[in-house]
Protein backbone atom coordinates (compact mmCIF):
# COMPACT_ATOMS: atom_id res chain seq x y z
CA UNK A 1 0.00 0.00 0.00
CA UNK A 2 1.07 3.60 -1.05
CA UNK A 3 2.01 5.73 1.88
CA UNK A 4 -1.39 7.94 2.54
CA UNK A 5 -0.10 11.59 3.21
CA UNK A 6 -2.97 13.79 3.73
CA UNK A 7 -2.94 14.72 0.10
CA UNK A 8 -4.16 11.40 -0.91
CA UNK A 9 -6.37 11.36 1.70
CA UNK A 10 -7.71 14.11 0.56
CA UNK A 11 -7.73 12.85 -3.21
CA UNK A 12 -9.37 9.56 -1.87
CA UNK A 13 -12.47 11.22 0.29
CA UNK A 14 -12.71 14.06 -3.18
CA UNK A 15 -13.25 10.39 -4.96
CA UNK A 16 -15.47 9.25 -2.74
CA UNK A 17 -18.17 11.89 -2.83
CA UNK A 18 -17.75 12.37 -6.70
CA UNK A 19 -18.62 8.55 -6.81
CA UNK A 20 -21.41 8.85 -4.48
CA UNK A 21 -23.19 11.60 -6.38
CA UNK A 22 -22.70 9.73 -9.75
CA UNK A 23 -24.27 6.46 -8.42
CA UNK A 24 -27.20 9.00 -7.24
CA UNK A 25 -27.94 9.99 -10.51
CA UNK A 26 -27.52 7.37 -12.16
CA UNK A 27 -30.47 5.84 -9.75
CA UNK A 28 -32.92 8.75 -10.42
CA UNK A 29 -32.10 7.88 -13.96
CA UNK A 30 -33.02 4.41 -14.52
CA UNK A 31 -36.64 4.21 -15.75
CA UNK A 32 -38.60 1.86 -17.86
CA UNK A 33 -37.66 2.87 -21.28
CA UNK A 34 -34.35 4.72 -20.87
CA UNK A 35 -31.54 3.93 -22.51
CA UNK A 36 -28.35 2.51 -20.84
CA UNK A 37 -25.93 4.49 -23.03
CA UNK A 38 -27.96 7.91 -22.20
CA UNK A 39 -27.88 6.94 -18.10
CA UNK A 40 -24.22 5.92 -18.84
CA UNK A 41 -23.06 9.27 -20.23
CA UNK A 42 -24.68 11.42 -18.01
CA UNK A 43 -23.86 10.14 -14.92
CA UNK A 44 -19.97 9.58 -15.99
CA UNK A 45 -20.28 13.64 -17.41
CA UNK A 46 -21.46 14.56 -13.96
CA UNK A 47 -17.75 13.15 -12.37
CA UNK A 48 -16.02 14.99 -15.21
CA UNK A 49 -17.60 17.99 -13.90
CA UNK A 50 -16.33 17.58 -10.72
CA UNK A 51 -13.12 17.90 -12.21
CA UNK A 52 -12.35 14.12 -11.97
CA UNK A 53 -12.66 10.95 -14.22
CA UNK A 54 -14.67 7.91 -13.55
CA UNK A 55 -12.23 5.11 -12.18
CA UNK A 56 -14.09 2.54 -14.39
CA UNK A 57 -17.06 3.07 -17.00
CA UNK A 58 -20.47 2.59 -15.54
CA UNK A 59 -21.72 -0.87 -14.84
CA UNK A 60 -25.41 -1.46 -15.40
CA UNK A 61 -25.34 -5.20 -14.79
CA UNK A 62 -29.19 -6.77 -15.33
CA UNK A 63 -31.12 -9.00 -13.57
CA UNK A 64 -28.32 -12.43 -13.58
CA UNK A 65 -25.61 -10.03 -14.47
CA UNK A 66 -23.94 -9.62 -11.51
CA UNK A 67 -21.46 -7.01 -12.76
CA UNK A 68 -19.44 -5.65 -15.92
CA UNK A 69 -21.48 -4.52 -18.12
CA UNK A 70 -21.48 -1.05 -19.87
CA UNK A 71 -23.57 0.06 -22.68
CA UNK A 72 -21.05 -0.04 -26.15
CA UNK A 73 -20.95 2.50 -28.82
CA UNK A 74 -24.35 3.66 -29.91
CA UNK A 75 -25.60 0.56 -27.52
CA UNK A 76 -29.50 0.58 -28.15
CA UNK A 77 -30.25 -1.25 -24.87
CA UNK A 78 -33.27 -0.06 -22.68
CA UNK A 79 -34.39 -0.95 -19.11
CA UNK A 80 -37.69 -2.60 -19.20
CA UNK A 81 -39.92 -2.49 -16.25
CA UNK A 82 -38.77 -5.82 -13.59
CA UNK A 83 -35.11 -5.48 -14.36
CA UNK A 84 -33.11 -5.76 -11.51
CA UNK A 85 -30.48 -3.22 -12.47
CA UNK A 86 -26.45 -3.27 -10.31
CA UNK A 87 -25.57 -0.04 -10.42
CA UNK A 88 -21.72 0.45 -10.15
CA UNK A 89 -19.71 3.32 -10.69
CA UNK A 90 -16.74 4.95 -8.83
CA UNK A 91 -14.55 8.23 -9.36
CA UNK A 92 -11.03 8.98 -9.93
CA UNK A 93 -8.86 11.85 -8.54
CA UNK A 94 -5.67 11.46 -9.53
CA UNK A 95 -5.53 8.20 -9.60
CA UNK A 96 -7.21 8.23 -6.03
CA UNK A 97 -10.27 6.12 -6.83
CA UNK A 98 -13.84 5.30 -5.54
CA UNK A 99 -16.10 2.55 -5.99
CA UNK A 100 -19.83 2.37 -5.16
CA UNK A 101 -22.64 0.56 -6.14
CA UNK A 102 -26.68 0.07 -5.41
CA UNK A 103 -29.29 -1.90 -6.87
CA UNK A 104 -32.56 -1.22 -7.88
CA UNK A 105 -35.91 -2.35 -9.43
CA UNK A 106 -37.22 -0.79 -12.66
CA UNK A 107 -40.27 0.60 -11.81
CA UNK A 108 -40.18 -0.51 -8.36
CA UNK A 109 -42.72 -2.43 -7.90
CA UNK A 110 -41.19 -3.86 -4.26
CA UNK A 111 -41.56 -7.36 -5.80
CA UNK A 112 -38.04 -7.95 -5.25
CA UNK A 113 -37.09 -5.84 -2.26
CA UNK A 114 -36.20 -8.62 -0.23
CA UNK A 115 -33.29 -9.59 -2.45
CA UNK A 116 -31.89 -5.76 -3.01
CA UNK A 117 -31.99 -5.31 0.87
CA UNK A 118 -30.28 -8.34 1.47
CA UNK A 119 -27.12 -6.99 0.07
CA UNK A 120 -27.58 -3.66 1.50
CA UNK A 121 -28.02 -4.94 4.99
CA UNK A 122 -24.91 -7.15 4.36
CA UNK A 123 -23.32 -4.09 3.52
CA UNK A 124 -24.14 -2.11 6.53
CA UNK A 125 -23.30 -5.25 8.69
CA UNK A 126 -19.94 -5.57 7.52
CA UNK A 127 -19.50 -1.85 7.77
CA UNK A 128 -19.89 -2.57 11.63
CA UNK A 129 -17.46 -4.78 11.91
CA UNK A 130 -14.70 -3.80 9.92
CA UNK A 131 -11.40 -1.90 11.61
CA UNK A 132 -7.85 -2.52 11.49
CA UNK A 133 -5.91 -5.67 11.52
CA UNK A 134 -9.29 -7.61 10.71
CA UNK A 135 -9.28 -10.79 9.12
CA UNK A 136 -10.98 -10.34 5.80
CA UNK A 137 -13.34 -13.75 6.56
CA UNK A 138 -14.55 -12.21 9.58
CA UNK A 139 -16.13 -9.54 6.98
CA UNK A 140 -17.27 -12.44 4.56
CA UNK A 141 -18.82 -14.23 7.47
CA UNK A 142 -21.26 -11.13 8.38
CA UNK A 143 -22.00 -10.98 5.05
CA UNK A 144 -22.64 -14.23 4.60
CA UNK A 145 -25.17 -14.71 8.16
CA UNK A 146 -26.92 -11.20 7.02
CA UNK A 147 -27.92 -12.54 3.15
CA UNK A 148 -28.29 -16.25 4.52
CA UNK A 149 -30.75 -14.50 7.28
CA UNK A 150 -32.80 -12.87 4.27
CA UNK A 151 -33.09 -16.27 2.30
CA UNK A 152 -30.85 -16.16 -0.11
CA UNK A 153 -26.95 -17.39 -0.72
CA UNK A 154 -24.01 -14.78 -1.41
CA UNK A 155 -21.72 -15.22 -4.41
CA UNK A 156 -18.78 -17.01 -3.26
CA UNK A 157 -16.83 -16.33 -6.53
CA UNK A 158 -16.98 -12.67 -6.36
CA UNK A 159 -16.08 -9.91 -4.13
CA UNK A 160 -15.05 -6.74 -1.97
CA UNK A 161 -11.02 -5.85 -3.20
CA UNK A 162 -8.00 -3.40 -1.75
CA UNK A 163 -7.72 -0.28 -3.99
CA UNK A 164 -4.52 1.31 -5.02
CA UNK A 165 -3.51 4.29 -6.59
CA UNK A 166 -4.27 3.70 -10.39
CA UNK A 167 -5.22 0.07 -9.24
CA UNK A 168 -9.02 -0.45 -8.62
CA UNK A 169 -8.47 -4.49 -7.95
CA UNK A 170 -5.34 -4.94 -6.34
CA UNK A 171 -4.47 -8.32 -4.05
CA UNK A 172 -6.70 -8.03 -1.01
CA UNK A 173 -9.66 -10.00 -1.66
CA UNK A 174 -12.47 -9.81 0.79
CA UNK A 175 -15.39 -12.37 0.34
CA UNK A 176 -19.12 -12.66 0.64
CA UNK A 177 -18.44 -15.69 2.92
CA UNK A 178 -16.42 -17.16 5.47
CA UNK A 179 -13.71 -18.66 3.92
CA UNK A 180 -11.50 -19.22 6.96
CA UNK A 181 -8.71 -16.83 5.20
CA UNK A 182 -6.69 -14.75 7.87
CA UNK A 183 -5.56 -12.18 5.86
CA UNK A 184 -6.19 -8.92 7.41
CA UNK A 185 -6.92 -5.02 6.46
CA UNK A 186 -3.68 -3.32 7.39
CA UNK A 187 -3.88 0.37 8.12
CA UNK A 188 -3.63 2.89 5.43
CA UNK A 189 -5.74 0.80 3.61
CA UNK A 190 -8.42 1.47 1.07
CA UNK A 191 -10.94 -0.87 0.24
CA UNK A 192 -14.20 -1.98 -1.51
CA UNK A 193 -16.64 -4.19 0.00
CA UNK A 194 -19.60 -5.66 -1.81
CA UNK A 195 -22.11 -8.12 -1.11
CA UNK A 196 -23.64 -9.70 -4.25
CA UNK A 197 -26.76 -11.74 -2.87
CA UNK A 198 -28.26 -14.40 -5.21
CA UNK A 199 -31.65 -16.36 -5.54
CA UNK A 200 -29.49 -18.99 -6.99
CA UNK A 201 -26.82 -21.26 -6.40
CA UNK A 202 -24.61 -18.17 -5.23
CA UNK A 203 -21.77 -18.72 -8.14
CA UNK A 204 -20.66 -16.73 -10.98
CA UNK A 205 -19.40 -17.33 -14.78
CA UNK A 206 -18.21 -15.23 -17.29
CA UNK A 207 -19.92 -13.98 -19.86
CA UNK A 208 -19.57 -12.21 -23.08
CA UNK A 209 -17.88 -8.92 -23.19
CA UNK A 210 -18.94 -6.45 -21.88
CA UNK A 211 -17.42 -3.08 -23.32
CA UNK A 212 -14.75 -2.74 -20.48
CA UNK A 213 -10.86 -3.14 -21.25
CA UNK A 214 -7.93 -2.48 -19.24
CA UNK A 215 -4.36 -2.04 -20.32
CA UNK A 216 -2.61 -5.41 -19.34
CA UNK A 217 0.04 -7.57 -19.30
CA UNK A 218 4.17 -7.16 -17.86
CA UNK A 219 5.17 -4.58 -20.78
CA UNK A 220 2.54 -1.77 -20.50
CA UNK A 221 3.53 1.02 -23.45
CA UNK A 222 3.67 4.52 -21.21
CA UNK A 223 4.04 6.27 -24.01
CA UNK A 224 0.74 5.05 -25.39
CA UNK A 225 -2.61 6.36 -25.89
CA UNK A 226 -4.19 4.25 -23.52
CA UNK A 227 -1.91 4.85 -20.98
CA UNK A 228 -1.92 8.57 -21.37
CA UNK A 229 -6.09 8.26 -21.62
CA UNK A 230 -6.95 6.34 -18.91
CA UNK A 231 -3.50 5.05 -16.97
CA UNK A 232 -4.19 1.09 -15.83
CA UNK A 233 -7.90 2.29 -14.71
CA UNK A 234 -10.64 0.69 -16.79
CA UNK A 235 -12.06 2.12 -19.74
CA UNK A 236 -15.20 1.90 -21.93
CA UNK A 237 -15.53 1.82 -25.89
CA UNK A 238 -17.05 4.55 -25.82
CA UNK A 239 -14.73 6.52 -24.54
CA UNK A 240 -12.31 5.97 -27.55
CA UNK A 241 -14.72 8.44 -29.84
CA UNK A 242 -13.51 11.71 -30.71
CA UNK A 243 -9.82 10.01 -29.68
CA UNK A 244 -9.33 7.57 -32.49
CA UNK A 245 -10.53 7.33 -35.51
CA UNK A 246 -12.32 3.89 -35.62
CA UNK A 247 -12.55 2.84 -31.63
CA UNK A 248 -13.60 -0.51 -32.91
CA UNK A 249 -10.69 -1.10 -35.06
CA UNK A 250 -8.36 -0.16 -32.51
CA UNK A 251 -9.67 -2.17 -30.06
CA UNK A 252 -9.70 -5.54 -31.83
CA UNK A 253 -5.84 -4.95 -32.67
CA UNK A 254 -4.65 -4.31 -29.43
CA UNK A 255 -6.39 -7.06 -27.75
CA UNK A 256 -4.91 -9.02 -30.74
CA UNK A 257 -1.22 -7.94 -29.49
CA UNK A 258 -2.34 -8.66 -25.63
CA UNK A 259 -2.07 -4.65 -25.00
CA UNK A 260 -5.08 -4.74 -23.41
CA UNK A 261 -7.57 -7.46 -21.85
CA UNK A 262 -11.48 -7.43 -22.09
CA UNK A 263 -13.72 -7.64 -19.31
CA UNK A 264 -16.46 -10.52 -19.73
CA UNK A 265 -19.88 -10.52 -17.93
CA UNK A 266 -20.29 -12.06 -14.76
CA UNK A 267 -23.46 -14.09 -14.91
CA UNK A 268 -25.03 -16.14 -12.17
CA UNK A 269 -24.42 -19.51 -13.05
CA UNK A 270 -28.00 -20.73 -12.77
CA UNK A 271 -29.13 -17.25 -14.47
CA UNK A 272 -30.67 -16.47 -11.16
CA UNK A 273 -31.48 -12.61 -10.11
CA UNK A 274 -28.59 -11.30 -7.92
CA UNK A 275 -28.49 -7.99 -6.05
CA UNK A 276 -25.18 -5.91 -4.89
CA UNK A 277 -24.59 -3.31 -2.54
CA UNK A 278 -20.88 -1.70 -2.30
CA UNK A 279 -19.08 0.88 -0.47
CA UNK A 280 -15.56 2.09 -0.67
CA UNK A 281 -13.94 2.69 3.28
CA UNK A 282 -10.60 3.83 4.54
CA UNK A 283 -9.09 2.27 7.02
CA UNK A 284 -6.86 4.20 9.22
CA UNK A 285 -5.19 2.91 12.29
CA UNK A 286 -7.53 5.17 14.17
CA UNK A 287 -10.47 6.03 12.19
CA UNK A 288 -12.70 4.02 9.49
CA UNK A 289 -13.87 6.17 7.23
CA UNK A 290 -16.55 5.10 4.94
CA UNK A 291 -15.84 7.36 1.13
CA UNK A 292 -18.54 6.97 -0.37
CA UNK A 293 -21.28 7.24 2.24
CO1 LIG B 1 -15.72 -2.96 -6.53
Amino acid sequence: MTILDNDAIKKIRNAGIAGKKALELALTLIEPGTTLLETATKTESLIREMGMVPSFPLNLSINSEAAHYTPGINDKKTFTRGDIVKVDIGASDDGYCSDNAATVEVGESGKHSNLIDASREALKAALKVVRPNIAVSRIGAKIEEVIASFGFKPIRNLGGHGIERNDLHSTVFIPNYDDMNMTTIRPGSLIAIEPFASTGIGMIHNGQPGNIYMLDGPNIDKNGMFYREFNTLPFAARWLEGKVEKPDKVLRESLGRKQILSFPVFREHSGALISQAEHTVLVLSDEVIVTTA
